[in-house]
């Protein structure tokens, strides 16, 4: 397994899981989805699902690894079997490609935005700018194909050339420095939104809860997304567990990078509505939040060059991190099966990537063939759907896979070793793995369907 890369501790190990969690779905998404599905309701939907679902999922998808010491599907195979079940349960790893796969085709697009915008800052195009030339920044960003390419390219060439080469010492310590960085600039903006924006509407708007504003469509959404900022479902945490060195806690560890995670999420939001409120800009404006809002303060903060510049670059890091992560599974998957060489497969990946990232360039650009128009005159895009779906259906169906295998499938000695923790938090992980998690997702999917 030496072509997957190696944690040398416990260390190492955080930063490549954080690193891989903490991404656009943090900065970018969260803030979005949130503002379309009305705040607080919906904030508090995901903080029960990321606490009640996603961190046991988490553990659970840790634990496979951890067990079986292989690539995801290799790994859930190994532990059905020592467990007596057959090895059809591999099936948990291979969903996961198809997801991560399809994720990174507009990931690194919207990632792309940010390389444009990092280099937007530094250069001052947002200097003194008004909210709607802010604006218009971004609809000429989206007026043609060809700078949305290049700037994707950055992203796809970047990830390529990393994971050809393996986990590289480079790229640990690249993440360990950016990581801090992009607190401290995150913190900057809060306390810059705080004393310039309107605050007090945007603590309310994320945390006075409004049930009567939120769907179970927002619910949905709410669950998926807990899956997709903790990166669950996708193979990650569990190639990620197969190299968890023998003395780490699985429990703690699963616990602290959710922490994180959430950290992170909560600060963007609470940088991002203070502009958007005081500046009259609309909270449900979409995926275009966070580019047509924080560049309005920073074009007129002290040093605004810089820390527009600098903050957009953090960006980049955080998704270019996740990136990394969600090509791995593609890998992986055609060095083991394919029996390709490392280097090839990750070139071979890329230029599909980049073949699909064009569904998501041309939705963005309003391309008439990327128009779709779904049951009840609902007006979408490719890349609309390819975002829905991968996050709202995939990734909880796999979740739900997930939890029933390690709740009811895997042989409870092997659990319970494994995790290695005080038998209280044991019982209390494997009832929410063999009933919260199922019925919720369950739940929610028949609720949506109309069944219940
Ligand atoms: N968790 C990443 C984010 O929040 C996205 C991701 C999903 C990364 C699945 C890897 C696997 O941006
Ligand atoms: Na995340």
């Amino acid at each position: 397994m030496a072509q997957h890369g190696r944690w040398t501790n416990r260390f190492s190990y955080m930063l490549a899981a954080t690193g891989a969690a903490v991404g656009l779905g943090n900065i970018w998404k969260f803030p979005y989805i949130m503002g379309e599905n009305g705040g607080g309701a919906f904030v508090l939907v995901y903080l029960l699902c990321i606490l009640a679902i996603g961190i046991p999922i988490m553990m659970a998808e840790v634990m496979i690894g951890k067990h079986g010491r292989l690539t995801p599907s290799k790994s859930a195979a190994k532990l059905a079997q020592d467990s007596g079940h057959s090895t059809k349960w591999k099936v948990t790893g291979w969903s996961g490609v198809v997801a991560g796969f399809l994720i990174l085709s507009f990931y690194v697009v919207i990632a792309g935005w940010a390389v444009a915008y990092a280099w937007f800052g530094f250069s001052g195009a947002f200097n003194d700018q008004s909210p709607q030339q802010i604006g218009k920044l971004f609809s000429d960003l989206n007026a043609s194909p060809y700078p949305l390419m290049g700037w994707s390219a950055f992203i796809i060439v970047g990830t390529v050339i990393v994971v050809a080469k393996g986990v590289q010492k480079g790229l640990e310590k690249a993440v360990n420095t950016m990581m801090p960085i992009l607190f401290v600039l995150l913190a900057i903006m809060v306390g810059y939104a705080a004393s310039t924006g309107d605050f007090n509407q945007a603590f309310e708007f994320m945390f006075a809860a409004d049930f009567f504003k939120l769907s179970w469509n927002g619910v949905l959404i709410a669950l998926g997304h807990s899956f997709f900022t903790l990166s669950l479902a996708s193979g990650i945490m569990t190639m990620y567990g197969a190299y968890l060195p023998e003395n780490t806690s699985l429990v703690k560890t699963s616990v602290y990078i959710a922490i994180m995670d959430t950290l992170v999420a909560l600060m963007a939001g609470m940088a991002i509505f203070p502009i958007v409120f005081a500046n009259g800009l609309p909270a449900g404006a979409g995926p275009g939040l966070i580019f047509q809002s924080l560049p309005i303060a920073f074009g007129q903060m002290p040093l605004g060059q810089w820390f527009g510049g600098g903050f957009f670059l953090m960006v980049v890091v955080a998704a270019f991190t996740s990136s990394i992560a969600l090509i791995e599974a593609s890998v992986a998957w055609l060095v083991e099966n394919r029996g390709f060489k490392r280097w090839q497969a990750a070139v071979g990946a890329g230029f599909i990537i980049w073949a699909v990232s064009l569904l998501t360039v041309f939705s963005l650009t309003g391309a008439p063939w990327t128009k779709l128009t779904l049951f009840g005159d609902v007006q979408t895009t490719i890349f609309d759907v390819i975002d829905y779906t991968t996050a709202n259906i995939m990734l909880p169906l796999g979740g739900l896979i997930i939890a029933v295998f390690a709740g009811w499938i895997v042989d409870p000695k092997i659990s319970q070793a494994t995790i290695d923790t005080h038998p209280t938090v044991y019982q209390l992980w494997r009832i929410m793995l063999k009933f919260i998690a199922p019925i919720a997702i369950l739940a929610v999917f028949f609720n949506l369907i109309g069944v219940l």
